[in-house]
């Protein structure tokens, strides 16, 4: 039977078939499993990702929170790993080696770029940065040597929307493979490998989780790239926890509901903080003023809670006045959880020199709280600028 998307959270990776169970899959933690015999241990370890085998592979939690990903995602398998970064580190180094070049977005989360200059270089690995408005004119970076093209869409700090079927498309012709940072629109807004891309990545530390008390990372996959990935994760032992895992699949059986709150709340502030004056721009992928707007129309399901503001003031003292008067925003990292966040982002450091001349920009996570004590409280902040 067809299931809708909120039905495919509510059962994805529970125990079936099996008689009487517990609603939700059993924690299993153990670093060891044990066999009686010689046999069945031979057996396991020709299928050591199959099924119990080592923890590091895995326990049954953590095949559970793979299996719901995969089926949410409709991926071939996905993988567990310690946190968001290190899904996206497994990644890189899944498809790239010595002498290789990856075409990495601009407006990726800045620790991926330090990973390509600190780690990915050391090993001759070299990366360019493309525009996130590139679309087809992609073609025009890729040499002989590039074996990648990352994706992030929306974009860290400025949420630029990009063009996915233009750069797939363009990447399918060249021979080379996907893989996109789908954290912002978790499964329920964006299912890239319906869109040809090979590889997504979430750092479930955010909407997943969604209550910013675990760390987490999950890369979902198509059939051929899965051993890559599997190969890489394992070999850099950054597996995630059981703790975690379980911590994973419960969020996602409210991941519907919590989401949907945020959109409906992040979109009300959105649009009220463009009518300001102390506002110049308002970088949300549903508003007309984020760059790549048509494109988050034609491919996505909504709206996640996580938007920019480029404040109109070119004054850094003013934007942080307005920073610290803020009292039900507090100024964190992360986001996804139930409570409001506030950042100040820094775009201007990126490779291409367009984000130079920006307002100072001012990331919002908006939260679970009631969005009219959310808006008075944006509003008596910006009056202190
Ligand atoms: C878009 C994006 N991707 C990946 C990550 C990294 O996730 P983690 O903190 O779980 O390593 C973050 C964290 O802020 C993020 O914003």
């Amino acid at each position: 039977m067809d299931k809708s998307f909120g039905t495919k959270l509510a059962h994805a990776g529970r125990p079936q078939g099996q008689g009487v169970s517990p609603v939700n899959p059993p924690l299993v933690r153990a670093s060891t499993f044990v066999f009686d015999r010689l046999a069945d241990f031979e057996l396991a370890s020709k299928t050591p990702f199959d099924g119990p085998f080592y923890g590091r592979v895995g326990t049954p939690t953590t095949f559970a929170f793979e299996s719901a990903m995969a089926e949410l995602e409709g991926g071939h398998r996905a993988i567990a790993t310690a946190s968001g970064v290190a899904a996206i580190s497994a990644v890189l180094l899944a498809f790239l080696q010595r002498g290789d070049h990856v075409l990495v977005v601009d407006t990726v989360y800045e620790p991926v770029r330090r990973f390509c200059t600190r780690m990915l270089s050391r090993m001759g690995i070299e990366t360019s940065y493309y525009d996130p408005a590139a679309g087809a004119g992609i073609e025009a970076l890729i040499r002989p040597e590039t074996r990648l093209i990352y994706l992030e869409s929306p974009g860290s700090a400025t949420f630029d929307v990009l063009d996915l079927a233009a750069i797939v498309a363009v990447a399918k012709a060249r021979g080379i493979r996907t893989a996109i940072d789908n954290t912002w629109a978790t499964p329920l807004l964006l299912r890239p490998l319906e869109h040809g891309i090979d590889v997504s990545i979430h750092a479930a530390t955010k909407y997943i989780v969604g209550h910013s008390d675990a760390m987490l990372g999950v890369v979902t996959t198509n059939a051929e790239t899965y051993d890559a990935v599997r190969r890489a994760t394992q070999d850099l032992g950054a597996c995630a926890g059981i703790e975690e895992c379980n911590l994973g699949l419960r969020g996602l059986r409210t991941l519907e509901v919590r989401l949907r709150q945020h959109e409906a709340s992040a979109l009300t502030l959105a649009r009220w903080l463009a009518d300001q004056p102390q506002i110049a721009r308002v970088l949300h992928p549903a508003l007309p003023s984020c760059p790549g707007h048509a494109f988050w129309q034609r491919d996505f399901d909504g709206s996640a809670g996580l938007f920019s503001v480029e404040l109109a003031t070119r004054d850094p003292q003013a934007a942080r006045a307005f920073l610290d008067a803020l009292q039900h925003f507090r100024i964190g990292f992360s986001w996804g959880g139930y409570e409001s966040l506030v950042l100040p982002m820094h775009p201007d450091s990126r490779a291409l020199g367009r984000w130079k001349d920006l307002g100072p920009v001012v990331r919002l996570q908006i939260g679970l709280e009631n969005p009219a004590d959310l808006r008075a409280d944006l509003e008596q902040a910006l009056a202190a600028i």
